[in-house]
């Protein structure tokens, strides 16, 4: 008897409903499937494939639902071989050439991100749930960071952080000083004020912009503001972290990297 996939991403209510209050004041509890992939023994979607066909046990009890919430501390076996108890954070750099869009992890289709960076991925990273940490527009080129970790997204993408985000925009009119100031004093746009952006001229043409926020178009809105349409923008980028290499490719980031250029705290390497 084929049995219908379960709904997506409605785990944490599932959770709640089970036993409402029950994790109060306590970790929650992962979802099977999620707990899985993040720690890096096979993505979600493979995980969930595992768990209906009895592949996996819960201390010790085979349980074939995708959601079942895990509470902390359990011991989680895939064929029999337990998990290990943290996966380690992970960061790609990737180069987003124009036309991708950025979809969230589950949206692998034709045409975004994911169907130019997942098939380069080597066993030893293809076997991690990878988010985009923020988005970039159709047509925006350049840095787009992946990881593991979705608290490291909250982290890079969270306006309190004010890590900084370094844009280059070709303009259609010709800017100059004078036309990029209110960027450098901070704008009124229609979601509420934005911060005050570093901003240079390289030519009448090419403003670079540096943004501790991350509002949706938010480039491209500032300078539309003081009358400089964008053409083409391209991230160089993400707080220390600068792209270095070549168009749809990436890298992995070094732990020195995600502690000091998106200043995210890692635990101490065992041993
Ligand atoms: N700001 C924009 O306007 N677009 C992007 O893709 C990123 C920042």
């Amino acid at each position: 008897m084929s049995r219908k996939p379960p709904p997506r991403r409605t785990a944490p209510s599932l959770a709640k409903n089970a036993n409402p209050g029950r994790w109060e004041g306590k970790a929650k509890p992962d979802w099977l499937s999620r707990a899985i992939a993040r720690a890096g023994v096979m993505p979600q979607d493979e995980a969930q494939e595992a768990i209906q066909a009895g592949r996996v046990t819960v201390n010790g009890r085979v349980v074939k639902q995708p959601l079942a919430p895990v509470p902390p501390g359990a011991t989680v076996r895939v064929d029999g071989v337990a998990l290990p108890t943290a996966a380690p954070t992970r960061v790609l750099a990737f180069h987003k050439p124009a036309e991708l869009l950025t979809s969230t992890v589950g949206q692998h289709r034709v045409g975004t991100v994911y169907e130019v960076l997942l098939p380069q991925l080597p066993p030893d990273l293809a076997r991690f749930t990878w988010h985009a940490v923020g988005r970039l527009d159709r047509g925006t080129t350049g840095l787009l960071l992946f990881t593991n970790d979705e608290k490291l997204v909250a982290h890079v993408t969270s306006p309190d952080t004010r890590l900084p985000k370094r844009y280059v925009a070709t303009v259609f009119s010709e800017a100059d000083e004078e036309k990029v100031e209110p960027l450098r004093q901070g704008l009124e746009l229609e979601d509420g004020p934005v911060r005050p952006a570093t901003v240079r001229l390289r030519d009448a043409h090419t403003v670079e912009v540096t943004v501790t926020e991350g509002r949706n178009h938010q480039v491209k809105r500032m300078l539309g503001a003081v009358g400089l349409p964008v053409r083409a923008l391209h991230r160089e980028a993400v707080g220390g972290v600068e792209l270095d290499v070549a168009e749809s490719g990436f890298r992995l980031l070094s732990d020195a990297e995600v502690t000091e250029g998106l200043r995210y705290p890692l635990p101490p390497a065992p041993g």
